[in-house]
């Protein structure tokens, strides 16, 4: 089957259209033809080095995907040849054919294309278990998403107004904080004209936000704990900014703060699958319905994965990068 294959660690450059074996399908994997898979910043990663596939897994990239049902080990219960299905994958996506575990798996919503399903897994799954999951975040309460713009704070602003809090958002042009408006963030802050934790308190009236969702680490560290109110929850679910940093325990300490991090790829199968229902009970509905909507910025074709990594990298996107296969 045609995959896109590394042929080094290294930039976009070292990413190639090539020929390698079709996965065999283990007894609980369906074999996908793959329609449409999706980039996320750890591919970029992974592309480089840094981040290798949990064993057993593929080395191909790509960690989720959308496409039909090709075939099944023999445990497989409820698919049948031919389904369109969706879902989350350790890795092999960017690739003509791929294996999911059946209990990962969800059907194609009606009226869906593969790129719309392609765009859903990896960013709803991990905004909601920060969010929500782990973050608690409720009803009337404020929250700060930084680079509302990603896929990620795409998903969880939406999901975090429809929730019902306020939704305050980081990014890096007034176009990606216009375009965040649209999906329900109330006021969204340049961070390269402003520090971010002086605006916060400013619309907040000095009273800060119950939580923040960070994927910029380091720099950002000591400024979300300022702003977090009393009982306050910080989610760790990136390091863009980089990994290591000072921390001040004052804030935590007299705030009764609370700090999560949080990482899907090398979860045991089980959690995958927990993670998978919730998403399927709280937030599958909803997409459904056209109340939240994955937010696509570009589709191009699997040959073009070096193109798209440049793009990603060059922080262009707003919402998702699809690759159609
Ligand atoms: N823990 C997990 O399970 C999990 C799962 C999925 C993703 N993630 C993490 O979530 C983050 C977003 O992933 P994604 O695939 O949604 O990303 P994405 O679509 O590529 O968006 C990332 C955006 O972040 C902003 N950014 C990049 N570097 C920055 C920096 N140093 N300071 C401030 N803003 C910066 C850029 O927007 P601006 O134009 O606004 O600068 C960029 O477009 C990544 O850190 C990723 O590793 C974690």
């Amino acid at each position: 089957m045609k995959a896109i294959i590394r042929t080094g660690d290294g930039g976009p450059e070292v990413l190639k259209l090539g020929e390698i074996p079709a996965p065999t399908p283990g007894p609980t994997q369906l074999l996908v033809n793959v329609k449409a898979t999706a980039l996320n910043r750890a591919d970029t990663l992974q592309r480089q080095g840094f981040y290798p596939p949990p064993p057993g897994e593929s080395d191909v990239l790509g960690l989720e995907l959308a496409g039909i049902v090709e075939g099944m080990g023999d445990e497989v219960t409820g698919f049948n040849r031919g389904d369109r299905i969706f879902g989350l994958v350790g890795g092999g996506g960017y690739a003509e054919q791929a294996v999911i575990d059946y209990r990962m798996a969800m059907p194609i919503p009606d009226g869906w294309n593969f790129e719309q399903a392609a765009a859903v897994s990896e960013v709803f799954f991990t905004a909601n278990e920060t969010l929500f999951t782990l973050g608690g975040l409720g009803s009337g309460e404020t929250v700060l998403i930084h680079a509302g713009g990603s896929g990620v704070g795409t998903a969880g602003t939406q999901m975090a107004h429809h929730a019902g809090a306020r939704v305050l958002i980081t990014a890096g042009s007034r176009e990606k904080i216009e375009k965040s408006k649209k999906l329900g963030c109330t006021e969204g802050i340049n961070y390269k004209e402003h520090d971010f934790a002086e605006e916060i308190m400013r619309l907040t009236d000095g009273e800060g936000v119950d939580v923040v969702q960070d994927f910029i680490g380091a720099p950002y560290l000591n400024r979300n704990l300022s702003i977090l109110k009393p009982r306050g929850r910080l989610i760790i679910v990136g390091l863009m900014g980089g990994g290591t940093g000072e921390i001040d325990l004052g804030p935590i300490l007299r705030k009764r703060l609370q700090i999560f991090g949080s990482v899907m790829r090398p979860l045991p199968l089980e959690e995958k699958i927990q993670i998978t229902q919730r998403f399927v009970n709280r937030w599958l509905p909803l997409l459904r319905e056209g109340k939240i909507k994955p937010m696509i910025d570009t589709v191009m074709p699997l040959s073009q994965a070096r193109e798209a990594h440049e793009y990603m990298e060059a922080n262009k996107n707003f919402g998702k990068i699809i690759l159609s296969v």
